[in-house]
């Protein structure tokens, strides 16, 4: 019965206007972005550089930054060593001006803007939520959360002169499941959840699609502090069915997945890529 409908689909010119009409490329094009480029925040260490260089090498134009000029320059010449099309500047995402140069930048050099990755976070506060000030939350909510929304209201005009794009948000499992000691941190995981979901149905409409992706634990300096202790190590593997830590080239994967045309009938959703880690059903 399913083969006789997905054959009747295919065989139909009917069905086919329809396809042509809402842009959807059936396999061809697959998972290469060439042509397209992408701003990937906070690319140049851990996840956002394994983002930047996953995209980079399936042909777009990786624009990155972070908020120091030399690990931007480091980043820049690594990529480059990988012969990826690269462009750097600097951006802590937490400034409107520093955001307004990044955008302006990529569309005088690269000439538009197809991706945004938005991954940069910070966490100020390990301890009782209730010992949490208000300045640690503003600091938590302006660069994990509004500095997501606010780059994402800057590039969708952008996209849509191209026809279309993909925002992805780098949440976490802590997102799903608040981590002890990590309150603040979590709830802004949590809101770009929420952030993936209201911004998806608006933005279909213009062929832009919003996803999300919520790590596990991975093997950068963020998450040092756990990994690098044997005993916590091995207590906080009892987690996980996958009985090691993730890579940041795991998660850069998803990413470009998501931003790619396999990624096509994919929006408003989160990926949980944590090793079995139980986060939700
Ligand atoms: N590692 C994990 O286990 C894990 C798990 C779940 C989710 N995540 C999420 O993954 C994302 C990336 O984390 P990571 O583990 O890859 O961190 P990381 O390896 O420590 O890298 C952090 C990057 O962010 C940049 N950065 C820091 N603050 C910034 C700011 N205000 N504006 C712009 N860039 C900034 C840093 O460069 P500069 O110092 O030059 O600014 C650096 O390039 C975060 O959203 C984090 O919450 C990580």
């Amino acid at each position: 019965m399913l083969r006789f409908f997905v054959r009747r689909f295919f065989n139909n010119p009917v069905a086919e206007q329809t396809r042509k009409m809402s842009g959807v490329k059936l396999p061809g094009s697959h998972g290469s972005l060439s042509g397209k480029v992408a701003i990937i925040t906070a690319s140049t260490d851990g996840i956002g550089l394994a983002a930047a260089q996953a995209l980079g090498q399936r042909g777009a134009h990786v624009v990155v930054s972070s908020r120091r000029q030399s690990n931007v320059d480091r980043a820049v010449s690594l990529l480059q060593g990988q012969d990826i099309l690269v462009t750097g500047t600097t951006c802590n995402v937490g400034k409107r001006e520093d955001r307004e140069k990044l955008v302006n930048m990529t569309l005088e050099q690269c000439g538009g803007v197809d991706i945004l990755v938005s991954n940069a976070a910070v966490n100020p506060f390990f301890g009782n939520i209730l010992d949490s000030t208000e300045s640690v939350w503003d600091k938590i909510l302006d660069v994990n959360v509004k500095s997501a929304f606010l780059l994402t209201q800057l590039v969708v005009p952008h996209m849509k002169e191209r026809g279309g794009g993909s925002v992805v948000f780098v949440s976490s499992v802590a997102g799903y499941q608040p981590m002890q000691a990590l309150g603040p941190y979590s709830v802004s995981k949590t809101a770009l959840l929420g952030l993936t979901r209201a911004l998806a149905p608006e933005l279909a409409q213009n062929n832009i699609r919003v996803n999300c992706v919520a790590p596990g634990v991975i093997r950068t300096s963020f998450s040092q502090a756990l990994w690098e202790n044997e005993d916590i190590l091995e207590d906080f593997k009892k987690q996980l069915s996958i009985k090691r830590i993730g890579e940041p080239e795991e998660i850069g994967g998803v990413i470009a997945f998501l931003c790619s045309q396999d990624a096509s009938y994919i929006t408003g959703e989160t990926i949980t890529a944590t090793g079995g880690m139980s986060g939700r059903l």
